[in-house]
């Protein structure tokens, strides 16, 4: 087979990585790629977003499957141009997607559908907003409707900040439509999860839940990232805990999907808080995380090539997934500056210093004129060790993740030590 990756990130280096070892892949493609595909895969210099060309290319290269990495590709419609081309691809319709586009969307379908979420109301009015917030207690949670590249959800811990945040979104319009409509919440205490299942509209499978850790600062301090580091499987998960969450969330999620007649092919994220009442979501994207896939697929011990056809053809049912019961830790290292302005352009040291047994993903990476590895992003790369035990694992990963230098880097020291 033939396969086509969307995306730049290590989440799209490690699932070429892992589609790479199936016997049924012939030549795998990465759109664009990073420095670390190219190990695995052909680049191709296309933006991810540019459906037209990917499309074009997919037929000339006569791709046999399609696989999307990010969300704004699948918000554009990418899967509904294929499909209609009839060219199999792993991820939702545009429709579909809503389920992660479009926040008040996701919080309708929970309310309708009695998947747990926090309270909350619905704005597309500022006026409305403003006045309803002075009556909430406070710490709060506001979010802009629409993507906005991470960066649409403010936890307010003070009256000031919810309304500067208000003001931000629908006043300002720092995210421009994306900000036409928002959604108020109670904020969630408790810790969080992000948890996978595979969908092929009628079925879905559990996946492995990981945690994350967003802020770019040890002890969970400084400002939002896409993700410092990851771990799997979370310690504070149990056998109770995970039937809870695929009962209560995600094979319902799945269900009210087909219900509303935007059945669901895919990968399905919950964004979720285990809190003293249960697990809640926070939110759903209509992909695979990013650091999370970096620690959960490496877990992985069914085919991923198999998983990926059995969702497209929709055969789910006749596969068991497998996971391994090792513990698996990924630390990301990030330019200099990182979630702010950083500078690019700095020649990566001690890549090949590192021990067999870690795995190497790449996000901002390029190689220079020389074939050399140089920065090119914001997170770098994501350092993987697999052990058997997460202490092992995080061992191995901070033994190997200090050889690695380059202008500027940083990483948390932190990650696996204290859950999230
Ligand atoms: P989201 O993009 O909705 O997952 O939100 C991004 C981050 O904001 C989450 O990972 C949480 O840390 C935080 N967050 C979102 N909603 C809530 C909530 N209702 N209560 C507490 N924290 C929240
Ligand atoms: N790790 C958060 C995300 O992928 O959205």
């Amino acid at each position: 087979m033939k396969i086509l990756v969307v995306g730049s990130g290590a989440r799209e280096h490690t699932i070429v990585w892992k589609l790479s070892h199936s016997t049924k892949v012939k030549e795998i493609f990465a759109a664009p790629g990073n420095a670390g595909t190219t190990m695995l895969a052909r680049n191709l210099d296309i933006n991810p977003n540019d459906i037209r060309t990917l499309l074009k290319t997919a037929i000339e290269k006569k791709v046999d499957l399609t696989v999307v990495g990010p969300e704004v590709p699948l918000a554009e419609g990418i899967v509904d141009e294929f499909q209609a081309k009839e060219l199999p691809i792993f991820g939702p319709t545009k429709a579909a997607s809503q389920i992660e586009t479009s926040k008040v969307f996701s919080k309708k379908l929970m309310q309708k559908y009695n998947i747990p979420c926090a309270p909350s109301n619905i704005f597309s009015s500022y006026q409305e907003a403003k006045q309803y917030l002075v009556r909430q207690p406070i710490p709060i949670v506001i979010k802009a409707d629409g993507l906005a590249a991470g960066k649409g959800v403010i936890v307010a811990e003070t009256l000031k900040q919810a309304q500067q945040a208000l003001d931000n979104i629908m006043l300002e319009r720092v995210f421009g439509a994306a900000g036409d409509r928002v959604v108020i919440e109670e904020k969630l205490n408790g810790r969080e999860m992000s948890v996978f299942s595979f969908s092929d509209t009628a079925t879905s499978i559990p996946s492995m839940p990981a945690c994350d850790y967003k802020p770019v600062f040890d002890g969970n301090r400084g400002p939002n990232t896409g993700g410092m580091g990851s771990y799997s499987p979370p310690n504070f998960l149990t056998n109770g805990l995970y039937e809870k969450i695929n009962n209560t969330i995600m094979q319902p999620a799945v269900k009210a999907m087909q219900n509303e007649g935007l059945p669901y092919q895919g990968v399905l994220y919950g964004g979720l808080m285990i809190t003293d009442t249960g697990p809640k979501v926070m939110e759903f994207n209509a992909r695979f995380g990013d650091p999370e896939t970096q620690v959960v697929l490496p877990r992985l011990k069914t085919d991923l090539v198999d998983i990926m056809l059995a969702v497209v053809n929709k055969k789910l049912n006749q596969i068991k997934i497998e996971w391994n019961n090792k513990a698996c830790v990924g630390v990301v290292i990030a330019s200099g500056g990182y979630p702010s302005n950083y500078k690019r352009g700095f020649p990566i040291n001690g890549l090949d210093n590192l021990d067999d047994d870690i795995l190497t993903f790449h996000a901002g990476t390029k190689l220079d004129e020389a074939g050399k590895f140089i920065t090119s992003g914001g997170r770098v790369l994501t350092i993987v060790a697999t052990a058997q035990t997460l202490a092992q694992a995080r061992e191995r990963v901070y033994n190997n993740i200090s050889r690695i230098k380059f202008e500027g880097c940083h990483f948390r020291k932190d990650i696996a030590l204290f859950d999230p």
